[in-house]
């Protein structure tokens, strides 16, 4: 009857408690003090040392994502498998429609796109332009279980929306009872920042942070938070990198009257921008934007961590290998913009933030898992460890050392911008949907695809 897990040493985003778990048809049946429960399980697994934690939800990767360079070469199988080996059981990732796509239509297809995904899944929707249909478009996104929906200040010649159309959208998202989720950096300032680098010569990837300063990411969040208040809509800010940025998003939350939720990533907490000094293979893989900060961005970003001003860690998991980097070997404009990440969110985070005291067990799992769920509408079904929770389960050992490792890694990509870094505390066992995907660094073959999760802010 099920699987048991006993004598493991449970994290939620509130408590530590030692318990044994019953995981019955996918879903969690019991959870009771040790020793108390008698059943005669399928299987045991004995959890004792061990730390166990609700599945981690990322709620900001880019598989498969079509850009002028390629796609990003992980797709939806190759990411979520090691999304899984990091202890990552749910993934948010983006529908970017071409412009005159109907959304649902859009949604419909990265659906098929996603349906070897081994995880759970889910996917915020971006508006590309405005139209007189969006709203219908919007409110039928949202009454079909899709229920936030993202928009890019910079990209300003592809997927990037001029104010008037971001405030139409946050308008009506918000009277259709959605969220917005927004990249903001403002587009035209890095359009002619770019442009005027490379008419001048500057080419290599050392550009690239120049021609996106943090002051431009601090005053499209400046923007972005009016065009919310004034439509009374939620918004989530996606991949916060500056400490600069943090002004108004403190200004914001404290003034209490509209709910603003903030992202980061590991890569603004643990790297910076001497990234960017050295040849073209050295630099290439940490083009990302927004652009690695100043190792203080790196501090005050740790810090808002710990005091609540970001609520959710995201990757942007969005890899390339070194050929379609070197798509702009002599344009920095053209290198593929990313880089890949799911598999490293939770051990970097506990390594580097767990470890080195700079917030809780419980704060790690809440901004790994329980905020991510609650934001967007999948608690107490994820982010949780509950009975009638999803029985997406992480069981960690808090002892298992590794260094990380392109050859060892398990995304679909030749580098990794934390080749060399060490990491203390390691999945042993994730179980997805009650079935146990990985044991002990070993795919276990035993999960089917994951399932589209419906979600209501
Ligand atoms: O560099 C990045 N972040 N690429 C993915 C697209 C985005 O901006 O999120
Ligand atoms: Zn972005
Ligand atoms: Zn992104």
């Amino acid at each position: 009857m099920g699987l048991f897990i006993k004598n493991g040493m449970l994290v939620t985003s509130e408590k530590t408690f030692s318990a044994d778990i019953l995981i019955e048809n996918g879903k969690i049946s019991r959870i009771e003090k040790p020793g108390t429960v008698s059943v005669l399980p399928d299987k045991v697994i004995d959890a004792l040392g061990m730390l166990v934690f609700p599945g981690g939800i990322d709620p900001h990767v880019h598989m498969h994502l079509p850009t002028p360079a390629g796609f990003s070469s992980d797709d939806f199988l190759s990411g979520s498998r090691a999304a899984l080996f990091g202890g990552t059981t749910t993934l948010i990732d983006f529908v970017t429609p071409h412009k005159g796509e109907n959304l649902c239509k859009a949604l419909e297809k990265r659906k098929a796109e996603a349906e070897n995904c081994f995880t759970d899944y889910a996917f915020h929707v971006s508006p590309v332009e405005w139209r007189p249909s969006l709203p219908e478009e919007i409110r039928a996104c949202i009454k079909s279980g899709t229920s936030s929906f993202k928009v890019y200040m910079a990209y300003k010649d592809s997927i990037g929306l001029e104010d008037e159309a971001l405030q139409k959208v946050f308008q009506v998202v918000a009277e259709a009872g959605g969220m917005v989720t927004a990249h903001c950096e403002l587009g035209d300032e890095i359009e002619n920042l770019r442009n005027d680098f490379v008419k001048n010569g500057r080419t290599t990837p050392e550009y690239h942070p120049l021609s996106r300063p943090a002051r431009l990411e601090a005053d499209a969040i400046k923007k972005a938070l009016g065009f919310a208040r004034q439509a009374d809509c939620p918004f989530y800010i996606v991949h916060v990198s500056a400490a600069a940025s943090l002004v108004p998003i403190r200004q914001a939350q404290k003034r209490g009257s509209q709910r603003v939720f903030a992202e980061s990533c590991p890569h603004y907490l643990l790297l910076d921008d001497s990234r960017y000094q050295g040849n073209f293979q050295q630099t290439a893989p940490f083009v990302l934007s927004p652009p690695l900060r100043k190792k203080a961005d790196n501090r005050a970003l740790w810090e808002a961590l710990a005091d609540g001003t970001i609520q959710s860690m995201g990757t942007d998991h969005c890899p390339f290998t070194m050929e379609q980097k070197r798509n702009g070997l002599h344009d920095f404009r053209k290198i593929a913009n990313g880089a890949g990440s799911v598999e490293h969110r939770l051990t970097l985070l506990y390594t580097y933030g767990v470890l080195q005291n700079r917030i809780s067990l419980n704060r790690f799992v809440e901004l790994t898992s329980t905020q991510p769920a609650k934001i967007f509408g999948l608690y107490p079904k994820k982010g949780t460890l509950l009975p009638g929770s999803d029985a997406d389960i992480v069981i960690w050992n808090p002892e298992k050392e590794q260094i990380i490792s392109t050859s060892s890694h398990h995304m679909h990509c030749d580098t990794d911008i934390y080749d060399g870094f060490k990491i203390k505390g390691a999945p042993e066992y994730v179980i997805a949907r009650g079935k146990i995907a990985i044991e002990r660094d070993n795919w276990t073959g035993s999960l089917s695809s994951g399932r589209f999760l419906k979600r209501k802010i």
